[in-house]
């Protein structure tokens, strides 16, 4: 064969892998709202970066033509220079169905993201298991599965579900760090409307049970929402901008936009004076942050707990607050594991945390004790004592009983604990202390409204401060909101070379 018939060959062949399944099922693709594989990919890095590999694999499918590529692309590029690894699910070649061969191009990728030590982006757009291959591509899956749970913790996994992902399929996402869904054109779940018609009686619409709204704020399975395939790639650009590439790196520090002062008198205010008056926790964390930019984490699930990334004289931070704007700020079994995996996230990359605390407790009830709030309660403190990453704590008002230990207290190795006067810091609150230490007294008191109101003030007077906290060296210093950003900033600089570790151990054994 002549060198240019050869060039010849290799070029039909390059041709039939960007082809996919065909100008038709690419316009479908297209008319459902959706990109196909190679222009979410091409969007997503940065222009020119990406290196496929293994464009000229072909499925061993039984009974079907061979595919170049087989239903998903694979490769490395970069995003803000930096290198990432990327597969690519295929709806246009059989519904993007995952085959051997198809598993095998996967793992490849993951492996060589893992010697490179580079972020893993999985773009989700799949039929499942293909099912002329049979218990082949379920072991497939398995391979992946294997790969997401030592990666876990290595490398940062972010999965993007732009279309089905239904039964086992799900569970290579569910390991990932981040879920971010489309909404309107993606659903998650492992068995479908009609299996569980049969099965259960119950009637749903796959939209109200998997689509992007159910997981964001029912199950918690998806941290993001995004209104179009684009918008989803934009935003895990932004996500990876606050990650290192790997468990052993750091974050790439990125200098502020504006000149920001040290000191915000704004703040002074945020907190109101009456301590049943609720504020949002998001108003003092922009304040504080750099460029008032919050990232945040899982926003509609669990809103009694905010999370999320931020900078802070452009070094990375993780966020975790109570929210006083929605339940109180009570931590219950949704806001304890929302928290907890956020916090093991930042701890594994190195990722400092920084923790604003208005809490009255966990939340009291029988559903919630049923519920098992002592074991997913406990994760949340499991979370904060074993993490060893650079710790801050700031207490804006309550802290109140088990829920002061958990919230990155001093005991759990916190580095810096602050608190603003208007912090209370006690077993409990002073309604909930009165039946308990003076309810005699009350009830005999000539006039027991009276009694109960004189005793609150006494209660409050004497344990509802930070200072008995400050006393015994549980809080560091006690400081003025508006100095905040300023001791924020001076302890993570103070804090860059810290040095701690776990004793020697395989792995714990967090309440799952
Ligand atoms: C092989 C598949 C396929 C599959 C879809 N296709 N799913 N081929 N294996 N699993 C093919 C179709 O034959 C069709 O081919 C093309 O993909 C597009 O499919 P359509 O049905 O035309 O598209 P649409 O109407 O958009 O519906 C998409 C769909 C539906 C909802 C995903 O295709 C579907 O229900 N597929 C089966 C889903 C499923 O049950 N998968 C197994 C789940 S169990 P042509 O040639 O016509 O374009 C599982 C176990 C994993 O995955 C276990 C892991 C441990």
């Amino acid at each position: 064969m002549s060198l240019e018939m050869k060039l010849e060959t290799l070029k039909a062949k390059h041709a039939a892998a960007l082809a996919g399944g065909g100008e038709a099922r690419v316009a479908k693709q297209h008319e459902g709202g959706k990109l196909t594989a190679r222009e979410r990919i091409n969007a997503f890095l940065d222009e020119g970066s990406f290196e496929e590999m293994d464009s000229l694999v072909v499925n061993r499918t039984p009974g079907t033509e061979k595919i170049p590529g087989d239903g998903v692309i694979t490769g490395f590029g970069r995003v803000d220079g930096r290198p990432v690894a990327v597969f690519a699910q295929d709806f246009t070649v059989f519904g993007g169905s995952l085959s051997e061969m198809y598993a095998k191009k996967i793992c490849k990728v993951m492996d060589q993201a893992m010697k490179l030590g580079c972020p893993m982006i999985g773009l989700n757009d799949s039929g499942g298991a293909r099912i002329q291959e049979g218990v082949v591509s379920l072991g497939g899956y398995a391979d992946i599965f294997l790969r997401n749970t030592l990666a876990s913790g290595v490398i940062p996994q972010i999965s993007l579900i732009m279309g089905p992902c239904a039964g086992g399929a799900v569970y290579s996402p569910a390991i990932t760090d981040f879920i971010t869904m489309v909404q309107g054109t993606s659903y998650m779940f492992v068995t479908g409307p009609d299996v569980i018609k049969t099965v259960t009686h119950e009637e749903v619409t796959k939209e109200d049970l998997g689509g992007a709204s159910a997981h964001a704020v029912k199950s918690g399975v998806a941290q993001f929402v995004c209104p179009s395939d684009l918008a989803a790639l934009a935003h895990t650009r932004e996500l990876l901008s606050f990650l290192p590439s790997n468990n052993l790196g750091e974050a790439p520090r990125k200098a502020p936009k504006g000149n920001q002062p040290l000191e915000n008198a704004e703040l002074d205010k945020v907190v109101p004076d009456d301590p049943t008056k609720p504020y949002d926790i998001r108003t003092l964390v922009k304040g504080i942050v750099d460029d008032a930019n919050f990232f945040e984490v899982a926003e509609r699930f669990a809103g009694n707990l905010v999370v999320g990334f931020a900078r802070l004289d452009g070094r990375s931070v993780g966020i975790v607050a109570n929210q006083p704007a929605y339940l109180a700020g009570v931590l219950d079994i949704s806001a304890s594991e929302k928290g907890a995996r956020f916090v093991r996230f930042c701890d594994a990359f190195n990722i400092p945390l920084v923790t604003f605390e208005d809490v009255p407790g966990f939340l009291p009830g029988v559903t919630q004790e049923h519920g098992g709030i002592i074991r997913h309660g406990a994760k949340l403190l499991y979370a904060f004592a074993e993490a060893t990453v650079p710790k801050v704590t700031v207490i804006t008002r309550k802290a109140y009983g088990g829920a002061y230990c958990v919230m990155a207290s001093k005991h759990l190795r916190t580095d810096f604990n602050f608190a603003y006067p208007t912090a209370e810091i006690a077993v409990m609150g002073a309604e909930g202390a009165m039946n308990i230490l003076h309810g005699k007294e009350i009830a005999g008191a000539a006039d027991p409204v009276a009694k109960r109101a004189e005793l609150i003030a006494a209660y409050n007077e004497k344990f509802a401060t930070p200072y008995i906290a400050a006393e015994h060296g549980f809080v560091d210093e006690v400081i003025l909101p508006r100095d905040t950003r300023k001791k924020l900033i001076k302890s993570l600089s103070l804090l860059e070379t810290k040095r701690e570790q776990l004793p020697p151990k395989k792995h714990g054994n967090i309440p799952l």
